[in-house]
């Protein structure tokens, strides 16, 4: 049984303004989440992501479809039974969110004291939180003197507080700088890994799925565009949007300053191939085009690192017929495309 189904979610607006339009942030979303797995949600601002963070964990009542933890349609709780199982639920935020009169170990420990839980316990469980994100020696001191990667592990260690099963991210890095959000990255990774807690990791920013999200799911106007493995998505995008954000990562794709450079410098045509780790490599691209006599320059390319498998985007200026180079790369392997650079 998958750790949390979304069948159908749908959630509307009311309107904002006096004659306006009720607005769907949420359109028909369904989506399968494993027990343990990271699964990232992609989409730009306005996309409906919050939103959809939101009716997981039951912050908000959907319009309509259902909401499954553990195999229990949360949707239909009684305000009780919704406590419970919303015990079971971390969340951590863009802004942190600490409370800048507590200290370090008092932010932690806020939770366990609406959960009653007795003054002994809270220590040692805000101590052994402490310990696991690495921040032991800033327990008493205050947020403001924190940076930020520290105060978001912090907010990892009050989500954790009361050991949740599944923790939800909505733009947990975004805030930080790239080496900041390496370090969080890593500790929610460790979180999924030691802990065994199901992550949803919500983001507008690609790099973050291809490091730490197996699965992905992209959103675009409330409703999930494209979704799977993110390998897959990555070496193979079915929408514009996808795209779009592949672009983003992509570092072997030549794009804006690059691409007019390679233009003014090679004539002929530019040609992305592009290969997923299916046996193809460089080296077998290259003895083919050579064995059929095609005359080309390697331009621009490499191998991408996508959650630790290898995509290969090799750009050629050719001379000659396109058709000449997928001749030459036929049957060489099935995931192998050449596309014309765009315009
Ligand atoms: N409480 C609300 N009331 C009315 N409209 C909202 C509310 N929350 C979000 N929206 C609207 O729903 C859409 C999706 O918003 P949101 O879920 O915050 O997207 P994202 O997190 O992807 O940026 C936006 O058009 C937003 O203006
Ligand atoms: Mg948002």
């Amino acid at each position: 049984m998958p750790h949390i189904t979304l069948t159908d979610v749908s959630k509307t607006y009311p309107p904002q303004k006096r004659r306006g339009a009720p607005v769907t942030a949420v359109d028909a979303v369904s989506l399968e989440i494993q027990r343990g797995e990271i699964f990232g949600v992609i989409g730009y601002s306005g996309a409906g992501k919050s939103t959809l963070v939101r009716l997981v964990n039951g912050l908000e009542p959907v319009t309509s479809g259902s909401i499954e933890i553990d195999g229990v349609d949360v949707t239909r709780l009684s305000p009780a039974k919704l406590r419970d199982v919303r015990q079971k639920i971390g969340m951590i935020f863009q802004r942190f969110n600490l409370l800048r009169s507590r200290t370090i170990s008092q932010n932690v420990a806020y939770p366990l004291e609406v959960a009653g839980l007795p003054r002994a316990a809270r220590k040692a469980r805000v101590a052994e939180l402490l310990e696991f994100v690495g921040l032991s020696d800033k327990a008493d001191a205050y947020p403001e003197q924190l940076s930020g990667g520290q105060q978001q592990r912090v907010g990892i260690a009050r989500a954790l507080a009361a050991h949740p099963e599944i923790l939800l991210a909505d733009e947990a890095t975004s805030a930080l700088d790239p080496e900041t959000t390496d370090e969080v990255l890593d500790l929610l990774a460790r979180v999924n890994r030691e802990l065994g807690v199901t992550i949803i990791v919500i983001t507008h920013e690609m790099d973050v799925i291809a490091r730490i999200a197996g699965r992905v799911a992209v959103m675009e106007k409330g409703r999930v565009v494209e979704q799977g493995d993110t390998y897959d998505v990555f070496t193979d995008p079915q929408t514009a949007t996808t795209r779009r954000f592949v672009r983003t990562v992509v570092r072997a794709l030549p794009d804006g300053d690059a691409l007019a450079a390679l233009r003014a410098q090679h004539e002929g045509r530019l040609l992305t191939i592009s290969f997923r780790d299916d046996g193809v490599n460089e080296a077998r691209v290259f003895g083919a085009l050579a064995r059929a006599g095609v005359d080309f320059n390697l331009v621009h390319g490499g191998i991408d690192d996508i959650q630790g498998r290898v995509y290969g985007l090799l750009t050629i200026a050719v001379r000659g017929e396109e058709s000449a180079v997928r001749a030459a790369l036929d049957g060489i392997g099935t995931s192998v495309t050449v596309t014309e650079v765009d315009a």
